[in-house]
């Protein structure tokens, strides 16, 4: 083992929560190793890229951070830089093509091997460890997380889905699920230490299915908001498919659990979600809407869609378009569709729609939806709603930033609350994508859960 500043490491996540969690975990396996985690990427002596390779342009977004790397190393030789994370564990070796700078690679089974990783890269070797392991779920291991407030828990890995746009299949391996033991004992842990946020993550929790008791994921959703009371819970993402009426019932009974629900949808046609295989029709993903609305009415909804997907005609916009209108998202991250090498979509199918058609019909959709998440943000002017206060505000220290139950922004006059608190704000207006207000002192009634 080497020493000084050579031992201590920076890690840039890039990517989903799953990264995010998954770099708490890598954070934790050096430092066992006797590694230490940095300030800054300045004072590190490895590098690490967690990586991302849901769509073309997270690939591009590595490929120029590697360049600045490249400039690092010519700097100081000693410098290693790995990468993490998704792309590699699809680009395998090819890696090392796009940048003199890298030099190890490892996926998101391997990350136990890392701490050899290290010791073999800095013999000049330029070691990959890429394999699938569909039993690893990093049992055992302790994240070390980066804030005190919200935690990240990845309840299952992988996904057996096999959405012919998505290379999430490929990246992470088959689906498998934490034991619910293990997920009880993290959530103890976190409760022990004062978190007062939990998230139970998967690319698709509610195929959760417990190893040892075969509970499914209504059962520990509901066990996991028992064992913390004085926390909020989340959880992402749910499969339309999959959304079971017990999950449903379970968010409406337990008071701590947040009522928001996101539901990508990807499609407002059903011709385009039966070629993009999702196995579900829009009217089914209608279904569910209304089922989940009846039993939690004010539920927050939001969904993930794609423009321009493999033949997609103007009459499956303008179906996506009607979606939006008709179920009224709070919320949707909005994407043009980029083929991504080894799916089924860009072995079976022509990426046909042209590019300009692509971005016209997501700035339709983002100009649709985002005019709709304002008018609802505009019709909860005056009312007072209750908000995890998570840091302070990025403009000023008198004001906090934290977030409702249904998940919207919200920055308001600090009044000597701090970051942790649970606030009642009464909200006074609004920005494009944020809530304003202040504290609301001494009323009584339940604040709105928007
Ligand atoms: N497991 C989650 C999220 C997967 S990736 C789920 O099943 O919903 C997050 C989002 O990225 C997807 O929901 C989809 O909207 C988008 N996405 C995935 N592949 C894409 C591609 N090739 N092009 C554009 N968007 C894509
Ligand atoms: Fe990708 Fe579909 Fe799996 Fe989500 S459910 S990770 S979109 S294959
Ligand atoms: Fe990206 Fe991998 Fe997550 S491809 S979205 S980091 S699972």
């Amino acid at each position: 083992m080497t020493t000084g500043r050579s031992n201590t490491f920076y890690i840039h996540t890039f990517g989903c929560q799953m990264n995010q969690a998954d770099s708490a975990i890598i954070t934790a396996l050096l430092q066992q190793a006797g590694y230490t985690l940095a300030e800054s990427e300045e004072r590190a002596g490895i590098i690490l890229l967690n990586t991302c390779a849901v769509r073309e342009n997270a690939v591009d977004r590595i490929e120029n951070y590697l360049q600045h790397l490249q400039g690092l190393k010519k700097r100081d030789k000693a410098l290693l830089v790995g990468i993490t994370g998704c792309i590699p564990q699809y680009q395998r070796e090819e890696m090392f093509f796009n940048s003199y700078a890298i030099d190890f690679l490892a996926g998101p089974d391997t990350y136990r091997t890392l701490p050899l990783l290290i010791e073999q890269a800095r013999t000049g070797a330029k070691p990959v460890s890429l394999d699938f392991n569909d039993s690893e779920t990093y049992e055992g291991v302790d994240p070390v997380r980066q804030g005190v407030i919200s935690a990240f828990v990845p309840v299952m890995r992988g996904c057996n889905n096999m959405c012919a746009y998505c290379v999430v299949p490929f990246t992470r391996g088959r689906e498998r699920s934490q034991p619910f033991s293990a997920v009880m004992g993290e959530v103890k842990q976190l409760v022990a230490s004062g978190y007062r946020e939990i998230t139970l993550i998967g690319q698709n929790v509610n195929s959760y299915h417990d190893p040892e008791q075969g509970m499914h994921f209504a059962a520990l959703l509901d066990s996991v908001s028992r064992e913390a009371p004085e926390a909020r819970i989340r959880f992402t993402t749910s499969h339309p498919k999959d959304i079971s009426e017990a999950l449903v019932r379970t968010i409406a009974d337990r008071q701590n659990i947040c009522h928001h629900i996101h539901l990508p949808v990807q499609s407002g046609s059903t011709t385009m979600l039966g070629r993009m295989n999702r196995g579900h029709t829009i009217e089914d993903y209608k279904e569910k809407i209304a089922l989940i609305r009846s039993i939690i009415p004010g539920v927050a909804l939001s969904t993930d869609i794609i423009a321009g997907f493999c033949g997609e005609q103007e009459e499956d916009h303008q179906a996506s378009l009607e979606l939006l209108s008709s179920v009224r998202f709070d919320s949707a991250y909005m994407f043009f569709y980029s083929t991504r090498p080894g799916t089924l979509a860009a072995r079976t199918l022509v990426d046909d729609v042209p590019e300009a058609v692509k971005k016209r019909r997501l700035q339709e959709i983002i100009d649709l939806q985002n005019s709709i998440s304002s008018e609802l943000f505009h019709e909860s002017i005056g009312s007072v709603v209750e908000v995890l206060a998570e840091s302070e505000s990025k403009r000023s220290s008198l004001q906090l930033m934290g977030r409702t139950s249904g998940n919207r922004a919200v920055v308001f006059d600090r009044e000597g609350y701090q970051p942790g608190d649970l606030v009642r704000v009464l909200i006074t207006g609004t920005t494009s994508a944020t809530m304003t207000g202040r504290p609301e002192r001494g009323q009584e009634g339940n604040p709105s859960l928007y």
